[in-house]
């Protein structure tokens, strides 16, 4: 056995001092004392004994569409890039690193249904469970059968089931833990193999219904056509979509406001008692929407998404967010909470 810790010098491919500048969608420039990219099961086990070895606490990411970095990173960035997708009937196992747009494409084409509404969300596959992705009336833990992490407390692979996962809204245990406890590796997703349309949210309803006989690559092609319109994409201004959860409140909370004369939209939840008010909605109100503060900016058709004009730190963009969620407390009482991660 070697008991040798790993030295800098062993780990091929390990970078020090690395700018994440283009490992994060809102494209600010951070630094991370170590990054390593893997795409080997391998290099990720060599990794994380490197880390262990030279006590540096580690941060896995995939292609950092849903975090903002503030400040430096003090250890071992791991950019998760394992690939490969199996099937077995209508059950996929996809290995984490695999970009979630071209799964959707890829499930489509293999005739494989479910997925279409979540097409064009940015980031990868084992990102999806964490804040379990959902767009136009859909989440992704329908599909989620079973989740592979690497639990690093305990140095094991681990399985969770479905249950296991506790998912709720923009949220799992992935996400609860403590940050870097869980790995994920591989996600299992059983898919329909005959199409079962998912057409109650409105604007997806609009579009579809001038067509004929509806399918899911209709499904899939408006529904990339309306993030197009309304989302930025992050190759031209940084970004990271939806900066903030759409908050739950209560329907005594939602009377009162509705009683101070705010027409807020609002969607019931599975508790009767709770509804779901979209941020967006609360930020226009408070006058957000294409307001600029330096080099940080909020998007024109969009007050939910922050955006970077080009210069932007990851400080500006927190300042900013700040700035937005102190004005929707002042005026309707409703604290919004990140959605994206902030590191
Ligand atoms: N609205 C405004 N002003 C705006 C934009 C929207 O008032 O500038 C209002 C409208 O009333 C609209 C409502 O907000 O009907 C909801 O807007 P939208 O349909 O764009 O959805 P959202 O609640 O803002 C959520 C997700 C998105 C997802 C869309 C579509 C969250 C935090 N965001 O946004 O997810 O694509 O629904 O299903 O749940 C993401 O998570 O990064 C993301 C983009």
């Amino acid at each position: 056995m070697n008991t040798k810790p790993t030295n800098h010098a062993d780990i091929e491919g390990l970078v020090e001092d690395a700018s994440l500048q283009f490992f994060n969608t809102f494209g600010v420039e951070a630094r991370a004392k170590y990054l390593i990219q893997i795409t080997e099961i391998e290099e990720f086990r060599q990794a994380v004994e490197f880390a262990r070895d030279n006590f540096l606490e580690c941060l896995v990411i995939g292609e950092g569409s849903n975090l903002l970095f503030v400040h430096d990173y003090p250890g071992l960035v791991i950019v998760m890039k394992l690939q490969g997708i199996a099937r077995e009937g209508s059950l996929l196992r996809v290995a984490a690193g695999e970009n979630w747009h071209q799964l959707v494409e890829w499930t489509l084409s293999h005739g494989l249904y479910g997925l279409e509404n979540l097409a064009l969300i940015p980031g990868t596959v084992g990102a999806a469970p964490i804040q379990n992705i959902g767009a136009y009336g859909c989440e992704v833990e329908r599909f989620v059968e079973r989740v592979i992490v690497y639990d690093t407390q305990i140095a094991k692979e681990v399985t969770f089931n479905h249950d296991d996962c506790d998912f709720s809204y923009r949220d799992s245990v992935f996400k609860r833990a403590p940050r870097g406890r869980y790995v994920i590796l591989e996600v299992e997703l059983r898919l329909n193999s005959e199409e079962q349309l998912l057409l109650d949210y409105e604007p997806l309803k609009a579009v579809v219904s001038k067509l004929d006989r509806v399918t899911a690559r209709d499904v899939f092609d408006a529904v990339c056509r309306i993030r197009r319109k309304k989302l930025p994409d992050p190759k031209l201004f940084g970004n990271a979509g939806s900066f903030f959860k759409n908050p739950i409140v209560s329907a005594q909370k939602l009377e009162a406001l509705k009683a101070q004369g705010f027409d807020v939209p609002s969607y019931a939840t599975d508790d009767a008692e709770l509804f779901k008010l979209p941020a967006a909605w609360l930020l226009e109100a408070a006058g957000w929407k294409g307001r600029v503060r330096g080099q940080a900016a909020v998007h024109e058709s969009h007050a939910l998404v922050l955006i970077n004009l080009g210069k932007a730190s990851g400080e500006d963009v927190l300042l900013l967010a700040q700035e937005m969620s102190n004005s929707v407390l002042q005026r309707f009482g409703i604290a919004l909470q990140p959605e994206v991660q902030i590191i």
